[in-house]
């Protein structure tokens, strides 16, 4: 496995990659999540590549990029443990060398949900991601269902502007308790973590307003949203395939979801 950090490193490796190629785009600190991407990716392309890039332009002014935690020391390992053939680890000034005056927006779909709470994050996330693409010129990309409003605003931009790549969802990764896996999860005290269960909990009734009603009950967890939407859009809607739901537990701010199979068209 190589393990390159500069723009020419990457474009000399993915020279040399053969066949089908598949990225794996991440922030780091990596979890059996990410590793599942990986490990899809390694079973179904003939070649992986995998990005550890901690996206400032993905983060809000007081938001948790600072305390991010950031691990190269083990997450190359565990790259190379679930397959990579190249790791690619820039630092910001090697993704953007001069201020992004031109960005990528996410549009309607980035504006709702997290969007709302987070301005700004989805046009940040949709634009490194572009970039990371050009970078990588892969065939197929894997993201994860856990981030399932992200995945629509990546699957919109890919058709909006006629990206050459095909994206596969891969389904979230649980601890088997429940708890959707996530690089902040770390920040929550056992307690915490406790309570955060509900999350998962409350989507398993499937419904909207027991599930809101189970997570408002919870000490400790507050609410921001749980809704009924559609997938592609994030539109609330009675019959949407996806139930979304995000809470605050402690400073910690965790998302979930569920798709609902058979209300999928
Ligand atoms: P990050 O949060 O590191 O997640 C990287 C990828 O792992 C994303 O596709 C995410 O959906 C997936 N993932 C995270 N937790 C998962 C879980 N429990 N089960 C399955 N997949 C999971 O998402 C980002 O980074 C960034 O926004 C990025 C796309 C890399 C752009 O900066």
């Amino acid at each position: 496995m190589k393990v390159v950090s500069t723009r020419a490193e990457l474009a000399a490796a993915r020279r040399e990659l053969p066949g089908r190629v598949a990225v794996v785009m991440t922030m780091g600190a990596l979890h059996d999540g990410h590793v599942e991407l990986i490990k899809r990716a390694r079973a179904e392309a003939d070649s992986v590549v995998v990005t550890i890039f901690l996206n400032p332009l993905q983060f809000a002014a007081g938001e948790d990029l600072d305390r991010y935690p950031r691990r190269l020391d083990v997450d190359v390992p565990l790259c190379e443990g679930a397959g990579a053939d190249v790791v690619f680890t820039p630092l910001p000034s090697e993704v953007y060398p001069s201020e992004p005056v031109v960005r990528v927006s996410a549009g309607a779909i980035g504006d709702v949900f997290e969007g709302a709470s987070r301005p700004g994050h989805f046009d940040g996330v949709v634009t490194v991601v572009l970039k990371l693409l050009h970078l990588t010129a892969p065939d197929v990309a894997y993201f994860g269902q856990k981030d399932a409003q992200q995945l629509a605003c990546i699957r919109r931009m890919v058709r909006d502007l006629d990206v050459p790549v095909e994206i596969v969802a891969v389904p979230t990764v649980r601890d088997a308790d429940g708890l959707a896996l996530s690089s902040r999860n770390e920040y929550l005290t056992p307690e915490q973590r406790a309570h955060a269960l509900v999350l998962s909990r409350a989507l398993a009734t499937r419904d909207v307003a027991t599930g809101r009603a189970m997570v408002d009950a919870e000490p400790g967890v507050e609410l921001d949203y749980f809704e009924r939407v559609d997938s592609d859009t994030f539109n609330t809607t009675p019959d949407g395939d996806l139930l979304v739901v995000a809470a605050r537990v402690g400073t910690t701010r965790l998302i979930d979801n569920l798709l609902l199979e058979e209300a999928a068209v």
